[in-house]
């Protein structure tokens, strides 16, 4: 399967002289959900720019569906990649809930029946029906963000990119959120999600890019990352719960509660 997303040597700075970010390298496929780590200021919603086309790399290469991004514009990158950026009310400008939605369909040049079919699945999938014609402004911080998660899977980019999506998010919207990753990765999308909360990391994730001074540390399948304290350490994360109670009980690594679970009742049902 060809990428969805190629980054050869990527390197970039705000101010060209101090590079943010150096020899990155990494490739993203379809049906992936790869987390990008990293303490405060590594350069993680840097790179997110690079790749939804608001920053462009001082040097190296960004291939967005086999296409140099250098050759797209903005608005070309946006029917491959759409973005809930870490503070959605930057990304809302429409006067209601139904019209931030229907905007980026409108933008298709699909069938006005189409379009429509997508923004119900949409405003079902996000829970927002009966909010339609609110402001989106004067929803609470977590609405908003689904309101901007709704407008983005309404457009069915390929690949989707998270900045913190999941921060401030209670349980059940945490639990909706991870719904609508794992429905959109079985449908064939690539999602890459900024995230520091690494309980939803080992949950959601299939593998993280972690960086470290503005450079690729770790590009590893989620559980050899959180097996290896060494990686974890290295990008400044700390260790999900999960993990932790697995180790401490001698187990392999687990990746959410069913898995350690599955494991525990098996050797207590061979050992019995
Ligand atoms: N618009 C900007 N102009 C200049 N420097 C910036 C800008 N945005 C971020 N930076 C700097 O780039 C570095 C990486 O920032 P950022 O990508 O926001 O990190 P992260 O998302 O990992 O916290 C930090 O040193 C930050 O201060
Ligand atoms: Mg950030």
């Amino acid at each position: 399967m060809s990428p969805i997303l190629t980054l050869d040597a990527v390197q970039f700075g705000y101010d060209p002289a101090k590079p943010v970010l150096q020899d990155i390298s990494f490739q993203v496929h379809p049906g992936e959900v790869v987390a990008v780590v990293g303490r405060n200021g590594a350069g993680k919603s840097t790179m997110l720019r690079l790749l939804n086309g608001l920053l462009r790399p001082g040097s190296g290469r960004v291939t967005i569906a086999g296409k140099d991004a250098a050759d797209l514009k903005v608005s070309e990158i946006a029917a491959h990649i759409g973005t809930v950026f870490q503070a959605p009310e930057q990304q809302i400008f429409n006067a209601t809930v139904r019209s931030e939605i229907a905007f980026g369909p409108a933008q298709s040049g699909l069938s006005a029946e189409v379009q429509q079919c997508r923004i119900d699945a949409a405003v079902q999938r996000t829970d927002l029906g009966e909010v339609l014609d609110t402001h989106p402004l004067d929803l609470d911080a977590a609405m908003r963000r689904f309101v901007a998660v709704a407008s983005v899977i309404a457009c069915q980019p390929d690949l989707m990119l998270f900045d913190e999506a999941q921060r401030g998010l209670d349980a059940t919207r945490r639990a909706l959120l991870g719904r609508i990753i794992a429905e959109e990765k079985s449908a064939g999308r690539a999602i890459v999600l900024v995230c520091h909360d690494m309980d939803f990391v080992a949950a959601h994730a299939d593998r993280v890019l972690g960086l470290a001074e503005g450079r690729l540390a770790v590009d590893a399948p989620v559980r050899d990352f959180f097996a290896d304290a060494e990686a974890t350490r290295a990008v400044s994360v700390e260790q999900p719960g999960i993990v932790e109670l697995a180790q401490a009980l001698g187990q392999p690594v687990a990746v959410n509660a069913a898995e350690l679970v599955a494991t525990l009742a098996k050797k207590l049902k061979g050992g019995a």
